[in-house]
């Protein structure tokens, strides 16, 4: 059976993409930790939309869990013919004070386990000359982001990454989309690493989309089978002003008004 595998669909933007998905009558596999989460979303969506919709739980912060779930995938006889790698976690504040293996974890999880994942099912995809791989980035990975340097610097690998691979994969019919949310009103900016401070000072007064409004634009952008697709008309524009400006002028803006609402002084 053909499927849409959605990494991180047990809460916020992956969640809502799964919704999307199931009303186009894609067949679903959701992965995530959660497993009451998962089994609940499963049931709503096999009920709603009359599709077949499972799940596996798993650790994308483990280096073993990508291998783990594509052969679950094997073992049930699932043909990933959609992969969206969405799951990803971050942290607010200044990098040399966080905690050294959460920010381990944040690259285990939005850049190996990526990486892994879409190795993995590539390959089958690759040989039956379809497919599509979705890869969640976020604006971030346009704009260099002071005092959220690892999670910038993750996402920064995911579009490198995304861009390249979708041009090596033209030949054998696989599309590639790098598709980056702004901030988005989900549990991501609630975790403790990013609950603090320095992440108050990131989303005060910033413009939030939902996470169904969110996943409308990606359905919106796989349908049109978009290779890029920043979320939001203001995000869209912003990115595009910075591509323009030099990066260094970028980092030290938001640094000054980082620092500014934290309430550190200028040295
Ligand atoms: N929210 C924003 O403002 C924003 C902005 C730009 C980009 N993004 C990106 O959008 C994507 C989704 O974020 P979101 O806002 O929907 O965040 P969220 O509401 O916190 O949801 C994160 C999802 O990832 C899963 N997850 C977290 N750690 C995991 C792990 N170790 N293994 C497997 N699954 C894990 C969570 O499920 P479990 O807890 O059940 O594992 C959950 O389903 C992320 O890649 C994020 O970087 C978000």
């Amino acid at each position: 059976m053909n499927v849409t595998l959605i990494t991180g669909a047990s809460d916020g933007i992956g969640k809502a993409i799964a919704h999307r998905f199931a009303l186009l009558k894609h067949n679903l596999v959701l992965v995530a930790r959660n497993e009451q989460k998962l089994a609940a979303i499963c049931n709503e969506l096999t009920s709603n939309y009359k599709i077949e919709a499972r799940y596996i739980i798993a650790d994308l912060c483990k280096a073993e869990a990508p291998q783990a779930v594509y052969d679950e995938c094997e073992k049930r006889h699932l043909e990933v013919d959609v992969l969206i790698n969405n799951a990803g976690k971050g942290s607010s504040g200044e990098f040399c004070q966080n905690d050294l293996a959460a920010e381990l974890e944040i690259i285990q999880l939005n850049d190996v386990s990526l990486v892994a994942l879409t190795h993995l099912f590539l390959q089958n995809m690759r040989r039956n000359k379809k497919g599509f791989i979705i890869n969640v980035a976020s604006m971030i990975a346009f704009i260099p982001s002071p005092y959220m340097a690892v999670y910038a610097g993750s996402k920064h690998f995911v579009k490198a990454f995304t861009y390249s691979i979708a041009e090596e994969c033209k030949p054998y019919g696989v599309k590639v989309m790098l598709f980056s949310p702004g901030l988005t009103s989900s549990n991501f900016m609630n975790t403790k690493e990013n609950n603090n401070n320095w992440g108050k000072a990131l989303t005060s007064g910033v413009n939030t989309q939902t996470p169904e409004q969110v996943a409308e634009e990606l359905m919106l952008a796989f349908s049109k089978n978009k290779s890029r697709h920043v979320s939001g008309s203001k995000n869209r524009i912003f990115a595009k002003l910075a591509s323009f400006l030099p990066p260094s002028f970028i980092a030290s803006t938001f640094a000054k008004q980082k620092r500014k609402q934290v309430g550190i002084k200028e040295a």
